[in-house]
């Protein structure tokens, strides 16, 4: 059978997207290379959400096919995911060595669209339809298919899509409108997770506030049966907290996580669950974009700056411990230095253990790519910088205030810089690097904090009981 090799750009939904794809290929009987240059087929899981996200992917097929091609023609080389479906047949067009686009709705064709070239029934294949059901297709999970011990952790796709519409982004046109699972296929996924050995699931979704809203309107349909959403629409408790509930009681599961929510949809009953619900470990990702009023507005975002903190202060009145991480976008259109300075001092106000800082890159067709005052990009660079260095500073204090502290690690395996080490995370998801043994993996451990490097913890091997 043929080896394929993939290559993820950009988020945790492209990484759990190839994942899938690789296991249904490898049910099929395709191998694992175990680099491009082994494979018979190559696919690039590509990302939109930046200009730089798309140069890097193009550029890397560029080289492939000039290097490859020339010694085994009979290669077949595919994108997937965001550019595929933003960009379509014109990838093929501008790289004529691409023989498969395959669209963030069509993912669970690939093999089949693979079968149809490797055996020359058909030359080149796009695809970037809409599919009614494609929000259940992401459901295959490779952990131990290649790895040679279990998987600990494991992401959970819930939904796909994006109805937000904030004015820079280009997800709602790649994933296309909100889709939902229904929780009975969720529980059945997790639970079956559990059973593998996975000890903590992340909940994934472009905006996982917004699971459920849609329920009707696009699954039941989409699934050629009415499907049961097996939440109550009139619950006082929003579908997804509905959905974490049923989560947490599968037994044997530690952990949960999800990401990303969305800050409109940040209700109190999501806050509450944090303090109800032990297994809903204390970190949050946030993503806030800017703190100013002005153009969080232009945005599109549908909160403030003030309601954002309200969020921040009442998550941590429930967990104090609570991790906290956030998206910052630099050089909006028409962003001033006053509102600048507004983002910096909400970085100051919150604290945040890490921020995610992005230049803004213009995409097509969005509002915000026509809006008038784009920055130049020197402007942008100068902003990033500042920013950059006050999130780093805020960074460094925060995890230098965890050395002397006892914190409960899940043991993930060994660290990958350093296989000697292991490496597990803390509830607020900070990673740890101690001395421990293979046979820590799986398990939760409480280690002493002794000392901080670059994002990173270091726990003291005697706590463990080595
Ligand atoms: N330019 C820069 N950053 C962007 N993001 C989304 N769209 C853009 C864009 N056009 C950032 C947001 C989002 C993260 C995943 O990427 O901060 O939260
Ligand atoms: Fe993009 Fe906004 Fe949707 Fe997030 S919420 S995926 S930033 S449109």
């Amino acid at each position: 059978m043929p080896s394929v090799y993939i290559k993820t750009y950009g988020c945790q939904m492209n990484e759990r997207d190839s994942e899938a794809v690789a296991a249904q290929l490898v049910a099929k009987g395709y191998t694992l290379a175990a680099s491009e240059f082994e494979a018979d087929v190559v696919l690039l899981n590509t990302c939109s959400v930046r200009d730089h996200a798309e140069q890097k992917a193009i550029h890397k097929m560029e080289n492939l096919t000039a290097s490859i091609r020339k010694h085994r023609p009979e290669v077949v080389f595919g994108f997937m995911g965001c550019m595929a479906q933003s960009r379509g047949q014109a990838l093929i067009d501008r790289l004529p060595d691409v023989d498969l686009v395959v669209g963030t709705q069509k993912f669970h064709h690939t093999a089949d669209y693979l079968d149809e070239l490797l055996q020359g029934r058909r030359k080149k294949i796009v695809d970037t339809g809409t599919e009614p059901g494609s929000e259940a297709t992401v459901k295959e999970h490779l952990l131990n298919g290649t790895a040679k011990h279990k998987s600990v952790t494991a992401f959970v796709s819930i939904m796909q899509g994006c109805n937000q519409y904030c004015t820079y982004c280009i997800v709602p046109y790649t994933r296309g409108e909100e889709r939902s699972r229904s929780i009975p296929d969720l529980v059945a996924e997790c639970r079956q997770l559990v059973m593998q050995g996975v000890r903590e699931i992340t909940l994934l979704g472009q905006i996982v506030t917004s699971y459920g809203k849609r329920f009707k309107a696009q699954s039941a349909p989409a699934m050629g049966q009415v499907v049961a959403p097996g939440f109550d629409p009139h619950s006082d408790k929003s579908a997804f907290v509905q959905l974490i509930e049923a989560v947490h009681a599968i037994e044997g599961l530690e952990r949960i996580r999800f990401t990303s929510p969305h800050p409109k949809g940040y209700g109190d009953d999501l806050v509450a669950a944090y303090g109800r619900l032990p297994k809903l470990v204390e970190s949050a990702h946030l993503p806030v974009q800017s703190g100013s009023d002005r153009v969080l507005k232009l945005m599109h975002r549908g909160y403030t700056r003030e309601r954002f903190l309200e969020i921040v202060r009442k998550l941590r009145a429930v967990r104090p411990g609570m991790g906290l991480t956030t998206d910052i976008i630099v050089g909006f259109p028409g962003e001033t230095e006053e509102d600048f300075a507004a983002t910096v001092s909400l970085c100051r106000e919150v604290e945040f253990d890490n921020a995610f800082l992005f230049k803004y890159s213009p995409r097509q067709d969005t509002p915000a790519a026509t809006m008038p005052d784009s920055l130049p990009q020197e402007v942008i660079e100068e902003r990033h910088g500042r920013l950059l260095e006050v999130v780093n500073q805020i960074g460094k204090r925060k995890y230098e205030a965890l050395i002397g502290s006892e914190m409960q690690i899940l043991v993930e395996g060994p660290s990958r810089r350093n296989a000697a080490r292991m490496m597990g995370r803390t509830p607020c998801n900070k990673l740890v690097l101690f001395d421990g043994s293979p046979r820590h993996r799986g398990q939760l451990l409480p280690v002493r904090i002794v000392r901080t490097g670059n994002f990173t913890l270091y726990g003291d091997p005697a706590i463990v009981g080595l």
